[in-house]
């Protein structure tokens, strides 16, 4: 990685292949951000010097230039990262320079100058991003009260305008991609709800108004936390925007004890002079290259029962949709919810974590067995953090939820949070998953986690904030240990679908359950929102029965199919109830999956066309000579004009045929006027186009 110093100016240059990033220290050893943008020399970026504030007055900072983590303190009216308390009363912070090393990353220490608080503000530069994070820590002989504990603030050159890109959403609607004008004053994005939430995404992308999906700046960053969030972007009356983040939302308060240290997770921030569409890009191959556990594995098509038997779970029934499912084409075999405990419906049984012997009478073992005999390997579902109130568990342990004194215990889905904060508590979720793993020769785990935590308290332990730092963490913690012990497990992370869709749960996962909603037609959208950010390789979609059981639309097989292929394709649908030719005809899909699988999974991804705008959408991958498009149009108002997108990312001077049909292409006339295809009709229609790059 590349850092220099400029030790006049005391100022650090880090440098990605496409962008820069600067800050330095100023005469009172503030940390100032200088520069974050396209590509600059450490000689260029140190005559980038601070304008003075336009309007200079004793009710407003005397200089332009935002710090690299804000602290209350002097003459700084913005949002402070980071508000720490004393025991005296004092809440500002006043630092010291105490020096910096490059032995793992760039790390700035600062000290203050009167109180026992020690800070590091660390930077990675890993591909095309900067990764951010701080770490506390308490050298004195009394609690510091930490209000807030950001893990960077980000800010943007001026510029004329800003455009702010996030997505907002609800459990089955995930991931709704929004581009709003950034208004004055400070915007918050955040989730209170324990997980980074369908709500809200901690992401987000900043452009001038100007930027599309092939052109233009964009500066984007990700947290990588699973928990409660916050990101507040503030656009001051100088027009300067600069963006704090980090883990907790408002008023969740945390003690830092004498001699505790205090890691923040990582926030990372890219650029990009090449519009939404590059900023994804370069975010897919940051989470492949850095993120993810195993980026060079291709996912398995996986059967998952849930739509098919819901809690009607047994042996004789999955085995039946076993034997479809591998004939089918299906490589991994998942049984969902209700195999344990009571867990005949939602209001008993979570919690025990033992086969339930009237539906499976002689253990998994047998079901385990056949799934591998017929070629699949074999998945299970489990909830390791919550509890029924109606279980074992929680009769013989009602201390163990999140719980306030005097405070009722709120269900949702009937169900309450386990405190994973408490050692013995995700000891004991580590030891029955080790154990469940080990015995019955699991190869997957489906992770859920559905509801919201509230009451999110300990009884009688005086710092109870801490439960929602100390719940991920825990989380994340079971996930490694897990992954150590059983290196050929896979896991999928799912929160009711894709309430935990995070860098932070993607770092110990394979992939994530995109959407309860298997609806094909929304499934076009929350698939746009998905891959702001998270690459195809980590998106799981499954094919459902139409009409589709949530929204009841229906939809032809073909274009259910078409639009899974877009990510890591799955069944779930009620195979036994499919006719014989659906079945014939998924089998010749998934295998045709199975071939543009690499290209998909492990290909660069160009969006090319705005679901919101268009009915007719299209992603587009390329891996090598290969290429993908996938086609998916909705039903629209007949006679309208609808565009065929253009390809993107080709070579222009290169020929390609498409297979199949052997039609040649001339890369310049697919990148001015997209592939000739016909979809007929006004109803729902698809086509998957496959090309290859002809040898010159
Ligand atoms: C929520 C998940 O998102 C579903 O796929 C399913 O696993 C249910 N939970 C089971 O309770």
């Amino acid at each position: 990685m590349s850092v220099e110093f400029d030790v006049d100016h005391r100022l650090w240059l880090l440098r990605t292949r496409e962008s820069a990033y600067a800050f330095r220290l100023d005469e009172a050893d503030r940390v100032r951000h200088v520069h974050w943008g396209p590509p600059l020399t450490l000689e260029q970026a140190t005559q980038i010097t601070p304008l003075p504030n336009p309007v200079g007055s004793s009710f407003d900072e005397p200089f332009d230039d935002r710090p690299e983590l804000a602290t209350e303190g002097g003459a700084f009216f913005g949002v402070a990262g980071l508000s720490v308390r004393f025991a005296d009363g004092t809440q500002a912070v006043e630092w010291a320079y105490a020096g910096h090393d490059t032995q793992d990353g760039l790390c700035v220490r600062l000290r203050d100058r009167h109180y026992p608080l020690e800070a590091e503000l660390h930077y990675r530069v890993r591909g095309e991003a900067v990764e951010r994070h701080t770490v506390l820590r308490n050298t004195g002989t009394e609690p510091i009260c930490l209000l807030r504990t950001d893990s960077a603030a980000w800010t943007l050159p001026r510029r004329g305008d800003y455009r702010i890109s996030h997505t907002a959403g609800a459990w089955s609607a995930e991931a709704g991609l929004l581009r709003e004008n950034l208004p004055t004053g400070e915007t918050t994005l955040t989730s209170r709800r324990g997980v980074s939430s369908h709500q809200a995404n901690p992401w987000l992308m900043l452009d001038d108004g100007t930027a599309t999906e092939t052109r233009g700046e964009v500066w984007s960053t990700a947290l990588a936390w699973s928990g409660s969030w916050r990101i507040t972007v503030e656009r001051s009356h100088t027009g300067r925007v600069t963006w704090t983040g980090g883990f907790g939302h408002e008023g969740v308060q945390w003690r830092l004890e004498p001699g505790e240290t205090w890691e923040t997770p990582v926030f990372a921030g890219l650029y990009t002079a090449d519009g939404f569409g590059g900023a994804s890009r370069k975010w897919h191959a940051y989470v492949r290259d850095f993120v993810q556990p195993h980026p060079e594995e291709l996912r398995p098509v996986v059967y998952n029962s849930w739509e098919a038997t819901g809690w009607d779970v047994d042996e004789p029934g999955q085995l039946r949709l076993a034997a479809i499912a591998a004939e089918a084409g299906a490589e991994l075999f998942v049984v969902d919810d209700g195999w344990f405990g009571a867990r005949t419906g939602d209001t008993a049984g979570l919690g025990d974590w033992t086969v339930n012997r009237d539906r499976f009478p002689a253990g998994l073992g047998p079901l385990v067995a056949e799934v591998h005999r017929l070629g699949m390997g074999f998945g299970l579902w489990v909830e390791p953090e919550m509890v029924n109130p109606d279980s074992e568990l929680y009769r013989q342990h009602p201390d163990w939820v999140l719980a306030m004194a005097h405070r009722g215990r709120t269900t949702l889905r009937n169900q309450l949070v386990l405190d994973f904060g408490r050692p013995e508590v995700a000891d004991w979720a580590y030891k029955w998953l080790h154990r469940l793993v080990a015995d019955h020769g699991i190869d997957y785990l489906k992770w859920d986690m559905n509801r919201a935590f509230t009451e999110a308290g300990r009884p009688g332990d005086g710092d109870p904030g801490r439960v929602w730092v100390e719940h991920v963490r825990a989380v994340h913690g079971v996930l490694d240990r897990l992954r150590a012990d059983h290196p050929a497990l896979r896991i999928q992370a799912c929160a009711g679908g894709g309430g935990r869709t995070d860098l932070g749960i993607l770092a110990r996962t394979d992939e994530i359950w995109t959407s309860d909603n298997t609806d094909a037609f929304d499934r076009v959208k929350i698939q746009h929102g998905f891959s702001q950010v998270l690459p195809a390789g980590v998106m799981a979609a499954w094919v459902t029965d139409s009409p589709n059981p949530l929204t009841g639309r229906e939809a032809p097989l073909e274009f259910r199919f078409h639009v899974a292929m877009a990510g890591v394709l799955g069944l779930g649908g009620a195979l036994t109830k499919w006719t014989a030719d659906e079945l014939r005809r998924a089998a010749e899909l998934v295998a045709l999956y199975k071939e543009i699988r690499p290209v998909v999974q492990h290909g660069t991804a160009y969006r090319l066309a705005d679901p919101a705008v268009s009915p007719l959408t299209a992603v587009q991958y390329v891996l090598g000579d290969d290429v993908v498009v996938l086609f998916a149009r909705r039903p629209h108002d007949h006679g309208r004009p609808i565009v065929t997108p253009v390809l993107q990312g080709l070579d222009p001077a290169a020929i390609y045929h498409e297979v199949g049909t052997g039609a040649v292409h001339h890369g310049a006339v697919l990148l001015a006027h997209g592939l000739p295809i016909t979809l007929t009709g006004d109803g729902a229609a698809s086509a998957l186009v496959r090309l290859r790059r002809e040898p010159r």
